[in-house]
């Protein structure tokens, strides 16, 4: 994929910075319970595309937030994320063996350590939102603490994957899949893009309101992207198991608008997306490439 070469060095340097806030924050594999700190560290260390914590990091630039805010913004986000990965992943709900080219984490610690793992990582993040100094109004920083939650809650991620499991009798419609999507996967996307936007400077209201539309259409098209790639990809490729929608009869933008549709309509996602960023001239450019790279990634 042709990103500016300037855009790669940015995000590695982010990972960076990240993978080091994960390290030295997560509780080390030697505190007991050490089971369950291994667990934790296996699902979040050494893996995954970090999508969130960029976008924590590209929206937090508009604004001239710093960086030591961004960090713990980015790492809660990618905890929560983490969490429902690990919890999506258990036999009761999609029974995967495989993520991020490593065993599942209840394949590797069971079910029982894999469901306090996702519970511990879901609190730890509350815990690093709120212990550490996000803004010097502690009115900006409640807001924050509760953003992510909503977009945890039930009326966010975790509703939203409540429908999907209720959605494998093939009947959903076109905007009942859309409101799952904007659900389970867009409202976190959101939230990285609101949340590091929040924590500097304050964004022109309609500055705020063309970023909500770059999040919300983000959202939809990452999810979008994710359904066709299960579709397209090989399991090496994409270091989860392909196919497994189809085989679990999973309403999804393949399933009901098929492959071609599928791809077209997160293309207009991604038009739609640089449209509203128009209004930041130059300073659109890293939130823009990772539009791109969202909806032209391989895996
Ligand atoms: C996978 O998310 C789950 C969805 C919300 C579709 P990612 O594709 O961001 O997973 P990682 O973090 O890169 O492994
Ligand atoms: C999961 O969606 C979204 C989450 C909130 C974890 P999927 O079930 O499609 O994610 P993958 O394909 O397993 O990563
Ligand atoms: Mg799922
Ligand atoms: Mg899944
Ligand atoms: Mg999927």
């Amino acid at each position: 994929m042709n990103l500016p070469s300037d855009f790669k060095h940015w995000s590695s340097e982010i990972c960076h910075i990240l993978e080091d806030f994960l390290q030295h924050h997560l509780p080390g594999p030697h505190i007991v319970p050490q089971k369950l700190h291994e667990a934790m560290r296996f699902a979040v260390l050494d893996g995954g595309k970090r999508i969130r914590p960029l976008l924590v990091f590209a929206a937090g630039e508009l604004v001239n937030a710093p960086r030591e805010a961004l960090v713990v913004i980015a790492g809660s986000i990618e905890l929560l994320h983490a969490y429902s990965l690990v919890h999506d992943d258990l036999p009761i709900m999609d029974n995967d063996t495989l993520r991020r080219g490593k065993p599942t984490c209840h394949v590797q610690y069971g079910e029982a350590h894999a469901l306090l793992a996702g519970d511990t990582l879901q609190s730890l993040a509350f815990q690093w939102m709120s212990e550490f100094s996000l803004h010097p109004d502690p009115l900006v920083q409640l807001s924050l603490i509760r953003q992510l939650a909503v977009a945890g809650g039930s009326r966010g991620m975790g509703g939203g994957q409540a429908i999907d499991l209720e959605s494998t009798n093939g009947l959903m419609s076109l905007p009942e899949l859309e409101a799952m999507h904007l659900k389970k996967t867009g409202a976190l996307i959101r939230a990285a893009v609101l949340m590091g936007a929040s924590c500097g400077e304050t964004l022109p209201s309609f500055e705020y309101r063309q970023l909500s539309h770059y999040a919300n259409a983000l959202g939809l098209a990452f999810q979008v992207v994710d359904d066709v790639l299960d579709a397209e990809m090989d399991t090496a490729t994409l270091g989860k198991t392909a196919g497994k929608d189809a085989a679990a009869n999973k309403s999804t933008y393949v399933s009901i608008m098929g492959r071609v549709q599928a791809r077209n309509f997160s293309e207009e996602l991604l038009k739609t997306a640089r449209e509203s960023l128009e209004a930041f001239g130059p300073r659109r450019n890293r939130l823009e490439s990772l539009a791109n790279f969202i909806v032209n990634r391989r895996s």
